[in-house]
């Protein structure tokens, strides 16, 4: 399966910390925002990714990750000369979906679950159509919403409703078969002048393949797209971290577990960040797992 990040974007509700430098580099507590998609990516057992940023900022993005082999990963670029809509993802993207599946996660998307693991990689496995997520939220109007039935089963999408009609929430994390380019093609956009993800997902609802799998209560979600929504994730962040000695969405420590890349990697690049605690934990998980040290506990079902 292939992954994209979509990092474009003005950030305009962040301004002015977005006038130069995307949001999706904004530090989320100890790192930059795009760590956090990549890393759920990783988990999801993606190592073929395209991060989609404003044009200009393509040299920015690329010195952070390069080609992303040192993390096991084979990291393309492309640019987005203008924002037109989550779904153009998928028309930027397309040389390098090439009709195979795919996962579009946001940039400004954070995950964390001990469940999630496992719960990415089935859903990756069953794919049939597009899988998306739901996940409840006390304003859902501020979100594309899922509405189900009865027996739990999706029957309608909307984007950011007045009225919506359940707390259900979509996150920015998605799951297409191969023919979600052709379906993006036959869109019109919005009101608004964009290709919204909703119509794409709503497309698949008709055609009776478009499968909602609810992120339980185990696994949070935040979006950090306003300046109280990043500050509530680097405190969770923050809060979590220094409570379980763990680090969340950390890209050398997953790509370890997951097999991507060997430990001694894993340690040299933990040892080139030495000097920060980030890098000292990075060097720690290495050494814990050549001494075969059973991993952190969100990583025990890999
Ligand atoms: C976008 C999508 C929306 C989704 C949200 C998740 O909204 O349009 O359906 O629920 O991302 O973060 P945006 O945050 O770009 O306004």
């Amino acid at each position: 399966m292939k992954g994209i990040i979509l990092a474009g974007g003005n950030g305009t509700r962040l301004q002015p910390l977005t006038f130069v430098g995307s949001k999706q580099l904004a530090p989320v507590y100890d790192k930059p925002m795009i760590y956090y998609p990549l890393s759920v990516l990783m988990l999801a057992g993606i190592q073929d990714i395209l991060i989609i940023t404003r044009p200009a900022e393509l040299p920015v993005f690329r010195s952070l990750f390069g080609d992303g082999r040192q993390l096991g990963l084979n990291i393309d670029y492309a640019g987005q000369d203008e924002p037109r809509g989550i779904a153009d993802a998928f028309r930027v993207g397309a040389d390098h979906i090439r009709g195979e599946e795919c996962a579009l996660i946001l940039g400004d998307n954070l995950f964390h679950g001990a469940n999630l693991p496992s719960l990415l990689r089935r859903s990756a496995r069953k794919l049939r159509g597009c899988v998306l997520f739901g996940h409840q939220v006390a304003d859902p109007q501020r979100f594309g919403v899922a509405e189900i039935d009865a027996r739990g089963r999706l029957v309608s999408i909307e984007e950011k409703p007045e009225r919506p009609r359940s707390n259900l929430a979509i996150p920015g994390l998605y799951f297409f078969d191969g023919g979600v380019v052709d379906v993006t093609k036959g869109l019109t956009p919005s009101a608004r002048g964009e290709l919204e993800i909703t119509d794409v997902l709503r497309a698949y609802l008709e055609e009776g393949t478009a499968e909602l799998v609810w992120l339980g209560r185990g696994v949070t979600w935040l979006d950090t797209g306003t300046h109280e929504t990043l500050l509530d994730a680097a405190r969770f962040v923050r809060d979590v971290q220094h409570r379980q000695g763990t680090r969340l969405g950390c890209i050398e420590e997953i790509a370890m577990y997951m097999g991507f890349i060997q430990p001694e990697d894993c340690h040299a690049l933990g040892a080139g960040m030495g000097n920060s605690p980030y890098g000292q934990y990075v060097m720690e998980r290495a050494r814990d797992f050549s001494l075969g040290l059973p991993p952190v506990e969100f990583m025990e079902e890999i």
